[in-house]
């Protein structure tokens, strides 16, 4: 009799091997099913290959957007353009009328070059001088990260070009520590500053943005924001904007369950109770002490199932203390302030995958199975972290091959130990072999952009979007693609 492992009140085998099932976009999936539009854009462009798919990304736009329109509060979306680098999504943002927030030069450039004019562009982040100078006068809204920023851009603005300011503000009682923004106890400086310079800086609010998907938190970082609107407005510094940040989440796992079942087998395996799962010593961030596993893994947003738009509406109707059960949106509009929002990850999400080649397959010592891709792992994680979520294996040449399911761990091109894809062993349906394709999900929001390098002289993957257009998918280099303007045909096809 099979043995089963009861996880979240659903039944999995034990001998079906670990698995971290993929969400995939029904765009994306129809795209991958579409074996002669998949081989031509490989053999056009090669491997790797990031693949974007600006329909996606407004079709999250537009979900953002139907549940501010719900809640009846003035509101802009400013694409956090840090998520990827991508002129195709950029420009996507542009034509469908976002606004967008910069956090470079860079960005800045990308903005303007994608159609974003300067009353629809914040910039955020941490300025040096040069670049808070070349600001003066160039119509953005500067969203001040600290009081050297504040009074430095205060001494650089004349009053013939007053600058459009926001305050980002930290320290909130129940957050955790943040290297960024004003300290909500520090404010009162700040805000002598703005009243003392009211013909240079033109105060328009304040702003937070929370490392964390957590909604009580934001809740907490609203509260204190609508307290110190209190004391700017007692120096007749009216404020007309919330901009409470990005951090909405993106769902990875199509099972939650399955997450759940891997992640109890990994830690099996770290203890020795179960096999091993992980590649040499890697603990993920656990503390392995004997036969327990403490701590928190660096890879828990992997086992999200709650999309972007619930978590928005949950935090602009969530009753905030103190204000008579009214919420975010609610407490915003009586107060006559627009809700700004800086999402990245959950425009980006499913928004793009990454293409790579199997090179060769291998045997290490231990008889752990290496399977050699075309690409580095930097391209394909975040900041180095572990990405919790399969990726499809699919024939070199159809059909799909004959076999068991394979433990195995993605090795990268790099000439160095640490460039392993996965330090997890993921199980693929069948040995792969030279030439076999492997696609990676959901990477457009930092996962192929964020940490990506020209390491050992390998050149970055080359990027394309891919877009359903008259019954057939059109592959455009990422730079050249100008998605056309909504109107007679939408940007947000239904799935083919
Ligand atoms: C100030 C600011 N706004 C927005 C974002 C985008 O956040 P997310 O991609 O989580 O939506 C970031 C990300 O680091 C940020 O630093």
């Amino acid at each position: 009799m099979r043995q089963t492992t009861p996880i979240s009140g659903t039944r999995i085998t034990a001998a079906e091997p670990p698995a971290l099932p993929a969400r995939w976009d029904p765009l994306v999936r129809d795209f991958l099913a579409d074996r002669t539009a998949l081989d031509r854009v490989a053999g056009r462009f090669g491997t790797p290959v990031h693949l974007l798919f600006p329909q996606v990304f407004a079709r999250n736009l537009a979900r953002l957007t139907a549940v501010l329109d719900a809640a009846r509060v003035g509101y802009r979306i400013c694409y956090a353009h840090k998520v990827n680098r991508s002129a195709a999504l950029v420009r996507t943002a542009a034509t469908l009328g976002t606004f967008v927030d910069v956090a470079s030069a860079g960005e800045l450039d990308s903005a303007r070059q994608a159609g974003f004019t300067p009353d629809r562009i914040e910039v955020t982040g941490p300025k040096g001088e040069a670049f808070l100078r070349s600001l003066v006068g160039s119509g953005v809204t500067v969203n001040i990260d600290n009081q050297w920023e504040l009074e430095t851009l205060a001494g650089l603005a004349g009053p013939d070009s007053p600058v459009p300011v926001l305050l980002r503000i930290s320290g909130f009682p129940d957050s955790r520590p943040s290297r960024f923004g004003i300290p909500a106890g520090s404010v009162d400086r700040a805000l002598d500053v703005l009243a003392n310079s009211r013909d240079r800086l033109v105060f328009r609010g304040l702003a937070f943005h929370l490392d964390t998907g957590d909604i009580a938190e934001r809740l907490g970082a609203a509260k204190t924001c609508f307290t110190l609107f209190e004391q700017a407005c007692a120096r007749d510094l009216l404020p007309s904007v919330l901009n409470i940040g990005g951090g909405l989440r993106q769902v990875f796992t199509a099972d939650a369950c399955r997450f759940d079942d891997y992640v109890h087998r990994l830690r099996d395996g770290l203890t020795g109770r179960g096999p091993r799962m992980s590649w040499g010593g890697d603990t993920f961030g656990y503390q392995v002490d004997g036969t327990s596993v403490r701590g928190t893994p660096v890879f828990h947003k992997y086992a999200n199932t709650v999309a972007a738009d619930v978590m928005l509406a949950e935090l602009l109707t969530a009753p905030l203390d103190g204000h008579g059960g009214r919420g975010i949106g609610r407490v915003a509009a009586d107060n006559l302030l627009e809700i700004w929002l800086e999402p990245g990850k959950s425009l980006a999400d499913h928004a793009g995958i990454t293409l790579a080649r199997v090179e060769f397959v291998k045997e290490s010592a231990d008889g752990s199975v290496l399977v050699h891709l075309d690409l580095s792992r930097d391209s394909v994680t975040p900041a180095d972290q572990e990405v919790m979520v399969d990726p499809l294996l699919l024939p070199g040449h159809p059909p799909t091959p004959p076999g068991d399911p394979v433990g195995v761990y993605l090795a990268g091109r790099l000439c160095l130990e640490r460039d392993l894809i996965t330090a997890h062993k993921i199980w693929l349906p069948w040995r792969p072999r030279p030439g076999d394709l492997v696609v990676f999900p959901n990477t457009a929001a930092y996962h192929s952009d964020l940490s990506a390098a020209a390491a050992a002289m390998h050149p970055p993957a080359a990027k394309v979007a891919i877009e359903f257009r008259d019954g057939t998918y059109r592959a455009t280099p990422d730079a050249g693609f100008h998605p056309r303007p909504p109107g007679r045909e939408s940007l947000t096809p239904e799935v083919p």
